[in-house]
């Protein structure tokens, strides 16, 4: 599937690591907004490949339940008698992009028997400093940063590996590091976090506005169907599914064998019968809650957006936790994660 649009994030991007490192960027906007899609492309597509060499983390992969699972994920072992760099020096010959950071075997055993992040800190500043003395730029790059949130080694590792990160962008201005997210609860955590005032700086990948996502559906029927769709047809499925690249990619897929108007009820319909069933096993533990989560679903019934301090905080959590809202913490807003679920609110409460 061929990438589309997302300039003006790739051109902010691309501005950022132009300039020397000074913060920690987050990534953040709702689930499959395409947050993953827009980073591989700008690696693959759009860096400089001379210039910089990117170290792509992604763990969503992996199970990590202690120190060890997460060290293991970060690094990448090599058998050959040879000094980590030119490792690196051998791997991106024809891409810059590494995902792993390398570690001889017997290495990676001594980090992790110590036990502690400082030594596993300390190999990898050097490995940055190697990087930046043969001319290129190092950039870290960590896809599901959540899934480490809540891990503890003596403090929690999060607040280690930040103070790390501000040491490498705010401090030493030695490596570029950018963090994604679709969990808002972990954002709103890292944008209160004292720590990282003005250590940090925040970029919301959205699903696309109405006249990016019509341009898509244009750019899709054409690949795909090999043909225009009616300004009709479009409107209709922009207002089921709104400007989620997935699922307008789906709904287009679906349509070399199956008519409009039944994908679109099909997947509503669908997104509806999670939600009715949700709010059923609520109403059957909780009915105090239950009350409170219709009330405030309400709201979206003649609105798309509300201010996040609207929703009481205890039932805003929830309705985040469990993906039916998408809490924007920094511009203070929360809204259904998609149009499907916007639309199943409508008509259930
Ligand atoms: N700009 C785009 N052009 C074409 N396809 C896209 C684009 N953005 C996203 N997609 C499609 O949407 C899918 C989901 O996107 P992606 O996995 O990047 O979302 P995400 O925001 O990282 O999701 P999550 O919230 O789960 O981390 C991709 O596999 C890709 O097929
Ligand atoms: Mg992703």
């Amino acid at each position: 599937m061929e990438f589309f649009n997302r300039e003006k994030e790739i051109n902010e991007i691309l501005s950022i690591i132009e300039f020397e490192p000074n913060f920690i960027y987050f990534l953040y906007g709702p689930i499959n907004s395409g947050k993953t899609a827009l980073i591989n492309e700008i690696i693959n597509n759009r860096l400089d490949k001379d210039k910089y060499v990117v170290f792509y983390i992604n763990l969503r992969r992996y199970f990590i339940s202690k120190y060890n699972d997460f060290i293991e994920v970060l690094f990448e072992e090599y058998n050959e008698n040879k000094k980590p760099v030119e490792i690196i020096k051998g791997l991106i010959k024809d891409t810059p992009l590494l995902f792993g950071i390398p570690v001889p075997k017997n290495t990676l055993e001594e980090l992790l028997n110590k036990k502690t992040t400082k030594n596993v800190f300390r190999y990898i500043t050097n490995i940055l400093l190697e990087i930046k003395k043969s001319g290129k730029i190092p950039i870290i790059i960590l896809d599901e940063l959540q899934k480490i949130g809540d891990l503890k080694i003596n403090d929690f590792l999060i607040y280690e590996l930040f103070n790390y990160f501000i040491s490498l962008t705010k401090h030493k201005h030695l490596c570029h590091v950018f963090c994604l997210s679709f969990d808002s609860l972990f954002i709103e955590k890292v944008y209160n976090e004292a720590m990282l005032e003005d250590r940090a700086d925040y970029i919301l990948v959205d699903d696309f506005d109405k006249e990016t996502a019509m341009k898509f559906i244009d750019f899709l029927s054409e690949n795909i169907l090999n043909k225009k769709l009616s300004n009709e047809e479009k409107e209709l499925i922009y207002s089921y599914v709104g400007g989620k690249p997935v699922l307008i990619i789906k709904v287009i897929n679906k349509m070399r064998t199956e008519e409009l108007d039944e994908i679109l009820n099909f997947m509503l319909n669908d997104t509806k019968q999670r939600l009715k069933y949700l709010l059923e096993d609520i109403r059957e533990e909780n009915e105090e809650l239950y009350k409170e989560i219709i009330k405030a679903l309400s709201l979206f019934k003649e609105n798309h957006e509300v201010e996040d301090i609207t929703i009481d905080k205890k039932v805003r959590e929830f309705l985040v936790k469990r993906n039916i809202l998408f809490l924007d913490t920094i511009k203070g807003v929360i809204k259904p994660q998609s149009f499907l679920i916007w639309n199943a609110i409508k008509i259930l409460i």
